[in-house]
């Protein structure tokens, strides 16, 4: 048992004086438990500096633990008890800009009966840390992290959310922007009127030397509205590195004094009641020369530092990677090597997303098993965040070689999607825009919402009742694909209501150059009134998802510690995966084109589901007399045995 070093409890008894004897214990226990996986990293990062910086550390997590509420040290306690509970079937979640959906935090709190109707258990708002005036790109440039946006509520506000929400079994993910902060943060004005110590919390260049032979290798995340990757300020009189908007300064994580402050913002958050901290723009956070600056190792050490304070101080806390990245990057941020089990225990599965959006826009699932199956498999401790939309644009994260593998070019295919979805595509009934486009790449990002990609504005408006069946089986396929994934499938604000595009994005002169904003309008609650309605659009997704979510909850087929495996391809339209859980295995047959499709029933019963039902209905799939379960059109089975729904 690796135990801490005596210097290690000598700093961390003062702060600890006054608590009872078992709570000094409980501290001391865990720092001998974690103390290694806390220095290793940071002599990895930081060399000389890092028993400085752990020490340091050790008194932050002291001092965070002391003051923790006495109702977060229980549910520390009740996380340690159940340390998969993020990876539970009934995990559903839901994703929300706080005012866009109920104004303010205390109006989320109003909301807690509709997301519980709706079956959520995890709940994530988007940013709501005090941001830039002006734009501030949805909250993500934030000028003060210890304060909440004064229009959404207090801090106080904050905490008495996350408490109410924890009553009704609804747990709080909050973003922590860390790889930039806006220009007028404190840090940056510091810097900018000339501190040393803060000018090296950024990476600040005085000619273009330096930022030409970075440049050399490195993306643009926004190549209309903010090309380049450095930004001229005067004030600095340098370039400072923007990897993002010119308002948004990427700090410089090699400095400790940033881990740092960084990690007492975290144990700020998780003692406000927050328990999965959202890991923004993770894979930019280290720079190197001649690399595109994105998924180097020291992001992984980094990141198992600040959980490793966390599992000190607050062990309820978790996080979430949100690295946008390929796939074999992207395994990596729940934990590979000496990282498994140490760093995020959540990160967005943007590969099936894409994939999803491939299969529904092309009929075919070959690249999507393909992808899918190729996948390097997660940590068992790992947990994907499944969704079919969020609050970013989607960029076709297609890999070349497994577009190869599939039998199509990868540049083809991505030009046809964008096509699909922006409705340029002959026949599409998509009604997406183009996001940034890169002349140079030929990359054509994609905004608009899920009822808008599948076609279901275009239906309403001309009111084509066959094209809004095809769009509404689009979105509930889409839907149950995610959510019978085995991660945490989360919502994107107004997909449970089939919501469309806001056609008036571009009013507001903040956001008017910024398409995203398609996909964000704050929720219509006159519509949420037809809710239960199932003859309405609207009512007929509100009711299949809210069953997608408590059909979940009842198998556990699909806790997530148990791996998806994407099985052959015996039909081009039918993607077919198992989960072999110990408890029995659980198919699903995903048919992503518009004619019924059969499946052998005996493969079904081979994989371990001897008498099969589809658990999202009840019913038993029709069987014809070859012995074939013929799937309907765009629809997918969750085929398991019948026992389980006795
Ligand atoms: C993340 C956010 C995105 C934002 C970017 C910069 O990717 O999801 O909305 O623009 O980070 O913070």
């Amino acid at each position: 048992m690796p135990t801490a070093p005596v210097i290690a409890h000598e700093v961390a008894a003062p702060l600890l004086a006054s608590l009872s004897r078992e709570r000094r214990r409980s501290f001391a226990l865990r720092l001998d438990r974690w103390w290694d996986d806390l220095a290793q990293p940071l002599t990895h990062i930081y060399g000389d500096c890092a028993d400085e910086l752990a020490l340091r550390l050790v008194r932050l997590a002291a001092t965070a633990y002391a003051s923790r509420p006495e109702s977060l040290h229980e549910l520390d306690e009740r996380r340690l008890l159940q340390p998969d509970w993020l990876q539970q079937p009934g995990m559903f979640g839901y994703s929300a800009y706080a005012d866009q959906f109920a104004g303010t935090l205390r109006g989320v709190a109003d909301k807690i009966d509709y997301l519980r109707e709706f079956g959520v258990t995890y709940l994530h708002l988007m940013p709501l840390l005090t941001p830039r005036d002006g734009d501030n790109d949805g909250g993500y440039a934030v000028r003060d992290y210890r304060s909440v946006r004064s229009d959404l509520g207090s801090m106080d506000d904050l905490e008495e959310l996350a408490t109410s929400l924890r009553d009704n079994g609804i747990s709080l993910v909050v973003d922590l922007v860390l790889n930039h902060v806006a220009r007028e943060h404190d840090w940056a004005a510091a810097a900018r009127a000339g501190d040393p110590a803060y000018r090296d919390y950024f990476y600040i260049y005085p000619d273009r030397e330096l930022p030409d032979a970075f440049e050399a290798c490195l993306p643009e995340v926004f190549p209309d509205f903010a090309p380049g990757n450095f930004t001229w300020d005067e004030d600095l009189d340098g370039w400072v590195w923007t990897t993002f908007n010119e308002w948004q300064w990427d700090v410089n994580w090699s400095n400790p004094e940033v881990f740092a402050e960084y990690a007492d913002i975290v144990l700020l958050l998780a003692n406000h009641g927050v328990e999965v901290i959202r890991l923004d723009a993770i894979a930019f956070l280290w720079k190197r020369l001649g690399t595109n600056c994105q998924n180097q190792a020291e992001v992984h050490a980094i990141t198992q530092a600040l959980r490793t304070l966390c599992r000190i101080a607050c062990p309820a806390v978790t996080f979430k990677a949100e690295a946008i990245v390929g796939p074999h990057d992207l395994v990596q941020y729940l934990g590979t090597g000496r990282h498994t089990g140490k760093v995020s225990d959540l990160a967005y599965h943007n590969s099936l997303m894409v994939q999803v959006w491939s299969m529904l826009a092309c009929g075919e699932v070959r690249l999507a098993a393909e992808a899918l199956g190729n996948l390097p498999r997660a940590a068992s401790t790992g947990t994907w965040i499944c969704y079919v939309r969020c609050h970013d644009d989607i960029g076709w994260a297609i890999d070349d070689g497994d577009a190869g593998r599939a039998g199509l070019s990868g540049y083809a295919h991505r030009w046809f999607l964008s096509d699909w979805y922006s409705g340029v595509f002959p026949m599409s009934p998509a009604q997406g825009l183009v996001f940034q486009e890169n002349r140079a790449t030929g990359d054509r990002r994609i905004s608009g919402t899920t009822a808008a990609l599948c076609g279901l504005d275009r239906a309403v408006d001309i009111a084509d009742h066959i094209a809004a069946d095809v769009a509404l089986r689009r979105i509930l396929l889409s839907y149950s694909i995610v959510a019978g994934w085995g991660g945490i499938p989360v919502v994107w604000s107004g997909d449970e209501l089939a919501a469309p595009n806001d056609r008036h994005w571009a009013d507001n002169p903040l956001h008017a150059d910024d398409n995203r904003w398609v996909h964000r309008p704050a929720l219509d609650w006159e519509r949420a009134r037809f809710r239960h309605d199932t003859a309405t659009p609207i009512g007929h997704v509100f009711s299949a998802l809210a069953r997608l979510a408590r059909t979940r909850a009842r198998l556990p087929q699909l806790h997530a510690g148990t791996p998806t495996e994407v099985l052959e391809v015996r039909d081009p339209g039918v993607l077919a995966t198992v989960r072999r859980h110990p408890y029995g295995a659980m198919v699903m047959l995903a048919n992503v084109t518009a004619s019924p499709r059969p499946w052998p029933s005996w493969r079904i019963r081979e994989l371990g589901v001897g008498d099969p039902v589809d658990a999202i209905t009840g019913d038993r799939p029709p069987e014809d007399g070859n012995g074939d379960f013929w799937v309907p059109p765009q629809t997918a089975y969750w085929l398991v045995d019948s026992s389980w729904l006795a």
